[in-house]
């Protein structure tokens, strides 16, 4: 674990999820379902994902539409494991994936017909930066939909420290925040629509959808990490120690755009 970034106590979010080898968005696949479909990806020729996480997405989009994926991670990591997931599910022939910044991305502009992006920009410091490149690179009259959760309302100071300290000093967006960087980001016929989360709901969903054999996979990964790290102890009981207080003030919600032709 050479590359783990250490918060003060712990490992970052994130990192950990990379070593563990599980990701996740909020809304599981109902609300990739309802995203694939307003971007319209049926009739996409080239879908980018952008922060694939270990590819549940990227795969399932793969399999289920006649298009090629690119699937673009800041972790060199996360990126081992979406090759990993494609090649299980026998689709790494119609995926390309790439190590890149969503704040920076490797592609000429107008290249693709829809961009996805699920639960990243979430984690980004510059998320207006990061909002352009997507609409960058997406072409004239394509879309680009986003599935990001924001608070409902501020989190009691103990835990906005702990979570600021766990995500590497991002603060957890509030919805105008999303509102007003979704307004500017140029597109057009834009939507916004909110959902509340089912928490028990999230990980069945999850679970379900990654498979059991990777989950235990993974929280066999989790568990040896757990024993011999300290410092994955302490993150483990921090971060999931408050994970239902956290959840129970947030929301997510989906954005889709469409680029001016
Ligand atoms: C919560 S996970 C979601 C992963 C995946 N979209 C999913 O739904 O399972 C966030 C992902 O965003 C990636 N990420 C964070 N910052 C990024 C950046 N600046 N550029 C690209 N990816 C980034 C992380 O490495 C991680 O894989």
């Amino acid at each position: 674990m050479a590359n783990v970034k250490s918060t003060q106590a712990g490992i970052a979010y994130l990192d950990l999820q990379a070593h563990v080898g599980i990701t996740k968005h909020i809304g599981g696949r109902a609300a990739t379902d309802r995203l694939l479909a307003d971007c319209h990806v049926e009739n996409a020729r080239e879908v980018l994902c952008v922060g694939c996480g270990i590819g549940v997405s990227t795969a399932y989009i793969a399999k289920k539409f006649d298009c090629h994926v690119v699937g673009v991670d800041i972790s060199d990591k996360m990126i081992e494991w979406a090759r990993l997931r494609a090649k299980r599910e026998r689709v790494e022939s119609k995926i390309e994936f790439r190590t890149a910044d969503i704040q920076d991305l490797p592609f000429q502009a107008n290249r693709f017909d829809a961009v996805i992006v699920e639960s990243v920009v979430s984690f980004v410091t510059d998320k207006a930066r990061a909002i352009r490149e997507c609409v960058r690179v997406t072409k004239p009259g394509g879309y680009v939909g986003l599935n990001e959760s924001y608070l409902t309302q501020a989190l009691p100071p103990e835990l906005s420290e702990m979570v600021g300290r766990t995500l590497g000093g991002i603060e957890m967006p509030m919805l105008e925040t999303w509102q007003a960087l979704w307004d500017a980001s140029g597109l057009q016929e834009r939507v916004l629509q909110t959902y509340s989360i089912d928490a028990r709901q999230e990980v069945s969903d999850r679970i379900r959808w990654i498979g059991v054999r990777w989950t235990l996979e993974a929280f066999a990964r989790l568990f040896r990490l757990y024993l011999t790290r300290p410092e994955v102890r302490v993150s483990v009981r921090e971060q999931y120690g408050s994970t239902s207080d956290v959840l129970g003030k947030l929301e997510y919600a989906l954005f889709v755009g469409r680029k001016q032709v």
